[in-house]
Formats: structure tokens, C-alpha cells, sequence
């Protein structure tokens, strides 16, 4: 059987992973700054990951959500914990678009409201109101278009008050850090003005934390930059390091009712081992702190290079915005330096997304091959 078509794939076959490192099926060592979408967030391989994760193995790796899961709460403690989000309360799931389908559906059941106020360039997953969220008309089918959405500029306060006095917006949802959008942020204004007018309107205010949350980009979560409480936070990638897992927060002033929410997998024993040993080695190692250094060491580095135009994003999400598509140059970094990045739909723009346990010497050798493609791809 063939596989359905749908990635346009690098020919590079990973068969193996230790920490920052990628190794193919030749034993070729890749330096792995893209992190698999900004997935692996305590290095690939963890020992305390394995350990946990096959002992978990061991006992139970799952049962439905029909019976009790102690481990669920020890995640939503350590996540309270190192978050900082005490009150909330703790939704499982499995993915980021999930996430986000949740959050959304939790906002419309909870204002009796239906129509969503996101921004230019988001993105928010491939599934139903979650892609309808997301500013990519083509990967939107006619079944998505359904869903009443609008888009709105970063910033532009009057026209977001403007949407919200209609009194049918159930939700706005935003990035921190605009992640595949290409690392736009809001302004500090903005963000205030965006929690007042949710209150004031009574919408949901969705922060969208499946890329930049648990510690990618110096802090815990990226909007905690901000003294804001969005009504709901959305978790996933970094958050199992590779295991599929992802949730919600949700704050106190949103009830749960039984049915209102649901999924087999979502919370299942592994899950939650995986997300625990994460934020375990999180907090031993520091790794926000980490994160947080590294991304000004990478800033400092990076205003040495030639050609490079902007800088962008905070702690590890982090992105290069040169005057030409980086297309090629990303082909260069792989096939002859054997270093994984990341692009976006801002076609100029590079993007660093590695295990936040990356080191200053795998910045410099990064900088020191980059400076070398990028003299190949001009010549
Ligand atoms: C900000 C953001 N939200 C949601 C998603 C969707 O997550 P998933 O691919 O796990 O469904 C992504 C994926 O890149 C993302 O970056």
C-alpha cells in the first residue's frame, strides 16, 4: 500500500536520536535545531524519560477515561506547579490541534456563543473549528469554511472592540509568539487591551501554547510575559517530548460538566508518564532558565552574520529573517552541514527550534556552517 501523499519529505531517514543529535540509517550525524516542529523539548533520548516511560510501560500503559488515573492529577500538580496556574483545571488530549478544538468548543458551550475572533497569519491545526482558526485558505475545505471566523490584525484595538460589541464572539484565540506564521507577536497594549475586551464582551480569551508552552521560549508559557489569565491555555508538543499528548487549562471560572468534553486516548497512563518525566528534568535542569540564556546568546551571535536582516522570537522559538527565500538555504544546512531548521509561511524566514538543552557550542558551530551555506547558496 502507498502512503497517502500529503508531506512533501527531505531525504534524510533518521533511525536514531540522542539528545541535540539525529542519526541516519548511515550513521550520519544531523544537529537537530528544529526539534521535530519544536517537539522535543528535554533532548531526544532522556534517561529519565526512557526510565519512566518503560517502567510506566510496565505496570499500565492504558486504560480509558472511564476509571481513575492518579497520574492525572500528579500531572496536573507539576503543571500547576511549574506553571504557576494553580486554579486552573486540567483537560487531556492528544494532540495540539485537539487542544485547540477543545478549547474552542469549551468557549462556545460556556458563552453560548459561536463565532471566533483570530489573527492574521495564525495557526492553530488542520482539524475542524481549529483550521477554520487558522489564516491558510488552502488548507481550509469547504466542511471548515462553515465555521464563523474572523481575522483581525495584531494590534488594531478598535477593530477587535469593533467585532467583539456584535455580541456573537465565543472566542478570541492568539499566539504569543506566532509560530509556522513566522514569530510575529502582539504588542504589550494589545495583549492587555485583548483580556479587558473578553471580559468586557464576555468571550473567552484562548492562548494558544502548543508551540511556544512549557518553557520554549524563557518562560513557562510565552503570554506569561504578560500579568494576563486567559480563560484557556493549549498545550501539546513539548509537552511529551515526542509522545503525543496535549490539554488544556482552564480557568476557575469555566464549570466542567460531565460529557462536555471527552477522548479515548487523551490522559492515558503513558501520556501522563511522559509529561511528568518532562517537567521533572524541566525543573533539575533548568531548562527555562536555559532556554531563556541560550536565546540571548543566539541574539548576540546572530548580529555578526552578514545578510541576516531581523532576528526574531524569544528564548529557544527563535527565527532569521533574511531578504530572500530560505528554501535553499535550509537544503544546504541539511544535505552539507547536516543541521535540521525550521521554516515558515514567511517564506524569508529560518527558524531555531532545538531541544532546549541545547549547549552555546552547538549555537556557534551553527552560526560558523551557516555563514559557509550561505556564501555557497550566493555563489
Ligand atoms: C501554535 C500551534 N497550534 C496548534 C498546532 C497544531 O498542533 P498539532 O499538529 O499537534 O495538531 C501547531 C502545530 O504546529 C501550532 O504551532
Amino acid at each position: 500500500m502507498k502512503l497517502f501523499d500529503v508531506y512533501p519529505l527531505y531525504d534524510v531517514t533518521p533511525v536514531r536520536a540522542k539528545d541535540v543529535y539525529v542519526y541516519d540509517q548511515n550513521g550520519n550525524e544531523y544537529l537537530d535545531l528544529y526539534g521535530g516542529h519544536a517537539v522535543i523539548s528535554i533532548g531526544h533520548g532522556h534517561p529519565r524519560y526512557l526510565e519512566r516511560l518503560t517502567q510506566q510501560m510496565h505496570q499500565i500503559g492504558f486504560y480509558s477515561n472511564a476509571i481513575q488515573n492518579p497520574l492525572q492529577h500528579d500531572l496536573a500538580n507539576a503543571i500547576g506547579e511549574q506553571s504557576c496556574c494553580h486554579d486552573y483545571q486540567l483537560f487531556l488530549c492528544s494532540s495540539g490541534a485537539e487542544a485547540n478544538e477543545n478549547a474552542l468548543k469549551l468557549a462556545s458551550f460556556h458563552t453560548d456563543k459561536a463565532r471566533i475572533i483570530a489573527f492574521d497569519h495564525a495557526f492553530h491545526g488542520r482539524t475542524s473549528a481549529a483550521v477554520a482558526a487558522t489564516d491558510n485558505p488552502s488548507i481550509n475545505a469547504p466542511l471548515n469554511q462553515q465555521q464563523k471566523v474572523t481575522f483581525l490584525p495584531f494590534n488594531d484595538e478598535k477593530a477587535l472592540e469593533n467585532e467583539l460589541k456584535k455580541g456573537d464572539v465565543c472566542a478570541v484565540i492568539f499566539e504569543a509568539i506566532q509560530g509556522v506564521g513566522g514569530l510575529d507577536e502582539p504588542s504589550e497594549t494589545f495583549v492587555y487591551a485583548m483580556e479587558r475586551l473578553c471580559n468586557e464582551y464576555s468571550a473567552c480569551l484562548i492562548a494558544d501554547e502548543v508551540q511556544a508552552g512549557f518553557g520554549r521560549t524563557g518562560t513557562f508559557f510565552a503570554y506569561q510575559k504578560y500579568r494576563i489569565e486567559p480563560h484557556i491555555i493549549c498545550m501539546a508538543k513539548g509537552m511529551g517530548n515526542g509522545f503525543p499528548v496535549g490539554g488544556i487549562l482552564v480557568h476557575p471560572s469555566i464549570e466542567a460538566k460531565y460529557g462536555m468534553l471527552g477522548t479515548t486516548f487523551g490522559g492515558n497512563h503513558l501520556a501522563c508518564a511522559a509529561s511528568l518525566a518532562v517537567l521533572d528534568v524541566l525543573k533539575e535542569e533548568k531548562l527555562q532558565a536555559h532556554a531563556k540564556d541560550l536565546g540571548e546568546y543566539f541574539y548576540q551571535k546572530a548580529q555578526n552574520i552578514d545578510g541576516v536582516k531581523i532576528i526574531k522570537g524569544r528564548g529557544l522559538m527563535l527565527g532569521l529573517e533574511f531578504d530572500f527565500e530560505v528554501g535553499p538555504l535550509r537544503k544546504e544546512l541539511i544535505y552539507t552541514h547536516r543541521i535540521f531548521t525550521g521554516g515558515s509561511s514567511n517564506k524569508n524566514l529560518l527558524r531555531i527550534l532545538p531541544p532546549l538543552t541545547v549547549e552555546q557550542k552547538h549555537i556557534d558551530f551553527f552560526f560558523t556552517q551557516l555563514e559557509i551555506a550561505l556564501k555557497t547558496i550566493a555563489a
